[in-house]
């Protein structure tokens, strides 16, 4: 959800305002998926690297994210989506860890569509924390080093459950993954949009979705295959 600053400075606004914007673009994204019958929607909300901000930054945006969980967890409860936090949350506060957990439990067995926020995620981190876990695993005699494999790292990934991307939409006009689900989009289709996020509509979300049902998917091999769709 890249170009929150970028369209705040453009109005001549503070970024938090950006932010703000950004939030209501994010609720136009997630009811449209819901009707796409998407089945997982994960966003990147702030990565490892966002401490790094200016600190009135960082703290608007955890005021921004425990304020939009008080306002919208409910309702996105009501529409059968299922609410998962991935990241190192222990640095956030008390509070907002609380928020988080109680959003899970509440909607842990919605299926309609699963929503997915990375709070201080990276993909490093993610990689680093598997092969750590599984550092333990041998370590502690449960699985034997020979049965080190893709499988077993990927089991103790963030998101090990769930599928693997198909489609990663970037806005604000960078073409990079910065640090987001590096194993996970091995063979993810990547659409960059020119389109700050704060500006982003359900129509530029239909504009990827129309791009990415063109894409010939081999996944190395020479058939293709089809996206899956499921909605309980
Ligand atoms: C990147 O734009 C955006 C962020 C770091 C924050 C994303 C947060 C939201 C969209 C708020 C809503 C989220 C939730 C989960 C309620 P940028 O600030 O890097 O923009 P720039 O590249 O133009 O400076």
């Amino acid at each position: 959800m890249d170009g929150n600053g970028r369209w705040a400075k453009q109005h001549g606004l503070p970024r938090v305002i950006g932010h703000r914007r950004g939030a209501n673009a994010l609720r136009r994204v997630v009811r449209a998926c819901v009707q796409r019958q998407i089945s997982v929607l994960t966003v990147f909300a702030f990565s490892s690297e966002n401490w790094q901000r200016p600190e009135t930054e960082v703290k608007a945006l955890m005021v921004l994210f425990v304020h939009s969980l008080r306002r919208e967890v409910e309702k996105l409860h009501e529409a059968g989506v299922r609410l998962r936090f991935i990241g190192e949350r222990g640095r956030f506060d008390a509070a907002l860890q609380h928020r988080m957990d109680a959003a899970e439990r509440l909607t842990a067995n919605n299926s309609c569509m699963t929503m997915v926020i990375a709070v201080n995620y990276g993909g490093r981190w993610d990689l680093t924390q598997a092969a750590r876990a599984l550092a333990a695993d041998v370590l502690t005699g449960r699985l034997a080093l020979e049965k080190v494999d893709e499988h077993a790292l990927s089991s103790h990934l963030a998101l090990a459950d769930l599928p693997e991307p198909d489609l990663l939409i970037r806005s604000g006009g960078e073409q990079r993954i910065s640090n987001f689900l590096l194993w996970q989009m091995a063979y993810t289709e990547l659409y960059f949009t020119q389109t700050l996020w704060p500006d982003f509509r359900v129509d530029d979300l239909d504009q990827a979705l129309a791009w990415f049902a063109q894409r010939d998917r081999r996944f190395g091999r020479v058939e293709s295959t089809q996206l899956r769709v499921e909605c309980a």
